[in-house]
This record gives structure tokens, C-alpha cells and sequence, in this order.
């Protein structure tokens, strides 16, 4: 279905551009008037309004105000002319989503943010859809993954939970192996079989033998009694070793071992145990090159390489990015109980531009830092300034390969950043001055400072 957008101008040339501009993509409604526009909002719950500020018996944001009060998660763009800056400024202060200058100079531009606005009311329903189901079914864990890599994933993900096949899951530190791990367990045909999971990386290995093995009485000192282990645990269920490029080489060869024979020995004891488990691993680091370095076994790296899947770093999924965002936001809004939130355009971008060396767990955590610290109200880029360092910028300089290579539209961001930010420089914070040396209209340069966070009132 095509996402609804209220246009709301007097200006017929501006509702019409507007029109042809999203008429492909998006079911358009024109209002001329304040009064349209609350009859039409009243009767169509629209994805997107694109509200004019100058009305003639209304201001805009005044009227979105009054929308916003019935619907509190309405995405919506103020269109203001240069004399207008103030008002924008507010705007993007009250969270919606974004403001454009009239005249529209660059329809590209235009159609970028109309674009990212239905992205954030998308990621918003999801949210609120999912948190309807949640309270019906429970059990497996929520993934948020819209990306392309990310639903091409989930889709082997599916195919492969339901054959008893090994899994070997790769991918860095914080992009989900474990929640990736539980969701095949809830996806099998073992999920109401036990699961059970370790991480090979956090024990030494004794403690971690016996835990996987279990051990009868008296097998070593403080084995005061018999005690099953994981292997027996996990019968009929999925096992999860977790990091297991950390398990030490005689572990390696004893987990080889139970691969094989389905059955192994309790420590302190003699007699083999049948097991039949489903094995998921997971791993930080390229076994392949653990193999190599000659840390890996490789009968067991092709044991439990039967089906590998690698989870792309946060950074090559954008669009989980705001997505993942929202997610948290709601989860530690209720958990809380405060009302954080939404998240200014600066914001939605600068969450968008880091790198998040730390993937998903680096977002979460920075949200529910945010989360916790402030009293309530929008997020702005310093709120998340101030908790996590987000601010780093993707290294352009670099980009060879084609999946490196940024968006047309990224890539003339970047540029105007990086161009407005030499501008500002050489005109030592003058605006005026920076007017001059870079050509571009007073007005017009201080909304695009303001627009990459360069200015302040
Ligand atoms: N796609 C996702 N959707 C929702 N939450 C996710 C997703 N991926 C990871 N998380 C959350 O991020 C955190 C880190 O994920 P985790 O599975 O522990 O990563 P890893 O095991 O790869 O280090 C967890 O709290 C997890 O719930
Ligand atoms: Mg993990």
C-alpha cells in the first residue's frame, strides 16, 4: 500500500511540485487551507504531512501542534521561506521530523528527506504493530532487520532452522549471534525442547569441560554429586557454543569427538550417553583464519561448518539503523516508564552517519543511556553527543570497493558538510563573511549551518 501524504499550502505551485514530485510512490492529498487540513486529517491517518508555515488564517506550526496533540507520533516537515528560520528552528526543537526552504532549489534533495520523514512514521508503526503482537505471542525474540542483507539473512535463517542441520553463525562482537541463535531454536523443529547455551570464551577450560560434559560423584575435589552437563541437557534441543574459536584445542578434540559418536562420557566415568543435539556456533573471529594460524582444529571447523551465516556489521545495514533506534527508544521508554523521544532530523542523522564499531549493543546502549538520563521530551544529536560518541564520520577516503562506494545523495551530504565546514572556517564563524566567500545567501547558508549542526541561536 503507498504511504498517505498531506500536503498543506496555499500555494498551488507548491502543492502541484509536490504532487508530481511523490504521485509514483505515494498516495498525495492537497489541503489549501488550515480548515482542508483538519478535515482531511480528521477523515485518513496519513504517513507524512508537509505543512506550509505562512497559512492564511493559520500558522503551520501552530496547526501541527494541534495534529500532533491527536496523533502524538505524527512525522511531519515544515515548509518555511528564508524569512521563516525561527520557526524552523522551533520545529526541529519539538521533534518534528524536518523543515525545507521555499524555494525548492533541489528536487533531489526534497525527495531525500520526504523519503527518510516515511522511513521514521514506517519505523514508528512497526513498533507500535509489533508491540500489539508481542503481548499475543511470545517466544521468539524480535529481530529488527528490514535491510536487504538483513531479510536475505532472516529468510536463510527460516530455511535452515527447520532441517537439523549445524549452523555456524559470524559476525562481529554486537550484531545479534546470540538473538540470531535463540531465533533458530524458536524457528525449529525443537523449540519446545530444551536450549541451552555457552560462551566458550568466558570459562577456563575445566570449569567449561565440566560444565559441557557433566560429571558423576567424587570425579574431582567439590563434585559432591552427580551432575548432568549440557550435552545431556540439550537432548532432543539446540546447543549454543558461543565464541567458540576460544575453546582450547583439547576441548576442540573432545567436542569433535561427541560430533561424531552422538554419545560422550560424563567426567569420572566410563560409561558412553547418546545425545542428539542441534549444534549452533557462533563465532567473532574468521575461523578460516583461526584454521590457518593453526588455533582451530580443522576437522572440527568442517564439522561444524555445515552452514555458515555472517551477519553484516551495523554500519552496512542503514536502514536498521533508525529502525533499531526506535525499537530501543520504545523498549526503554517503557521500561523506565518515561517518554523519551521522538528523535530530531540532526539526530536521525548523526545515528545514521556513525560507524557503531560496537554494532547493535553500542545503539542499544547508547539509547538506554539516553533513555535513562533525560527527563523526557526529543532527542537531539547532544543528548546523544553526550552518552555516546556518535559523532565519528564514515571514512569516504577509502571507498574502492563497490559496497563502500556512498549514495549519490550521501555523497553530496558529505560534500556540503565538508564544504560548508571549510566555508565557516576560513570565515572564522562569520556568517556574513562565509555568505560572501562561498556565494551562497545569507539566509540560505545559515538554515544549511543550522541544517549539519554548525550554528546555534
Ligand atoms: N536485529 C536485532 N533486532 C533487535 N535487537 C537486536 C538485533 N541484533 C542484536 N540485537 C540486540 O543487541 C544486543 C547484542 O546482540 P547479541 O546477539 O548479544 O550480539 P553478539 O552475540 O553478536 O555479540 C542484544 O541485546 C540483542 O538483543
Ligand atoms: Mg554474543
Amino acid at each position: 500500500m503507498l504511504p498517505k501524504i498531506l500536503v498543506v499550502d496555499d500555494d498551488r505551485y507548491t502543492r502541484t511540485l509536490i504532487e508530481q514530485l511523490m504521485r509514483q510512490s505515494a498516495e498525495v492529498h492537497l489541503a489549501e487551507s488550515g480548515q482542508a487540513a483538519r478535515q482531511l486529517f480528521a477523515a485518513i491517518d496519513f504517513n507524512l504531512v508537509l505543512m506550509d508555515q505562512r497559512l492564511p488564517q493559520d500558522k503551520g506550526l501552530d496547526l501541527l501542534r494541534e495534529l500532533r496533540l491527536q496523533r502524538p507520533k505524527l512525522v511531519a516537515i515544515l515548509i518555511t521561506g528564508f524569512a521563516d528560520v525561527r520557526d524552523a528552528v522551533a520545529a526541529v526543537r519539538e521533534g518534528l521530523f524536518d523543515y525545507l526552504t521555499k524555494p525548492f532549489e533541489d528536487l533531489e534533495a526534497l525527495e531525500a528527506v520526504i523519503g527518510k520523514a516515511l522511513e521514521l512514521d514506517r519505523a514508528y508503526r512497526e513498533i507500535d504493530s509489533l508491540r500489539s503482537r508481542l503481548a499475543v505471542e511470545s517466544g521468539a525474540p524480535h529481530i529488527i532487520g528490514q535491510s536487504p542483507t538483513m531479510e536475505r539473512l532472516l529468510g536463510q535463517i527460516r530455511e535452515v532452522a527447520g532441517l537439523d542441520t549445524t549452523v555456524l553463525l559470524e559476525g562481529e562482537s554486537g550484531t545479534g549471534k546470540d538473538v540470531i541463535a535463540k531465533l533458530i531454536h524458536a524457528w525449529s523443529q525443537r523449540a519446545s525442547q530444551p536450549y541451552l547455551e555457552v560462551n566458550c570464551g568466558g570459562l577456563p577450560e575445566s570449569l567449561l569441560e565440566s560444565l559441557l560434559f557433566g560429571y558423576e560423584k567424587g570425579a574431582f575435589t567439590g563434585a559432591s554429586q552427580a551432575t548432568p552437563g549440557y550435552f545431556e541437557k540439550a537432548h532432543n534441543g539446540n546447543l549454543f557454543l558461543d565464541e567458540i574459536a576460544d575453546m582450547s584445542p583439547k576441548l576442540q578434540s573432545s567436542l569433535l569427538r561427541v560430533l561424531q559418536d552422538h554419545s560422550f562420557c560424563r567426567i569420572g566415568s566410563t560409561q558412553p550417553r547418546s545425545t542428539d543435539f542441534r549444534l549452533i556456533c557462533a563465532t567473532n573471529r574468521a575461523l578460516v583464519g583461526e584454521v590457518k594460524a593453526g588455533r582451530f582444529r580443522e576437522d572440527l571447523y568442517y564439522r561444524i561448518n555445515v552452514v555458515a551465516l555472517s551477519l553484516p556489521p551495523l554500519r552496512e545495514r542503514a536502514g536498521d539503523i533508525i529502525r533499531l533506534a526506535v525499537h530501543f527508544l520504545d523498549r526503554y521508554n517503557i521500561k523506565f516508564g518515561k517518554q523519551c523521544g521522538p528523535f530530531t532530523p540532526q539526530a536521525v542523522r548523526a545515528l545514521e552517519a556513525c560507524p557503531w564499531p560496537g554494532n547493535v549493543r553500542q545503539l542499544q546502549h547508547c539509547i538506554e543511556r539516553v533513555v535513562a538520563l533525560e527527563p523526557g521530551g526529543i532527542i537531539d544529536v547532544n543528548h546523544l553527543g553526550s552518552t555516546c560518541d556518535c559523532r565519528s564520520e564514515p571514512d569516504l577516503t577509502n571507498s574502492g570497493t563497490p559496497s563502500q562506494t556512498p549514495a549519490y545523495q550521501e555523497a553530496r551530504a558529505e560534500f556540503e558538510r565538508d564544504y560548508l565546514r571549510c566555508v565557516l572556517d576560513a570565515a572564522k564563524g562569520n556568517i556574513s563573511e562565509a555568505a560572501r566567500l562561498s556565494g551562497i545567501p545569507r539566509q540560505n547558508l545559515y538554515v544549511r549551518m543550522k541544517r549539519w549542526g554548525f550554528v546555534t541561536d
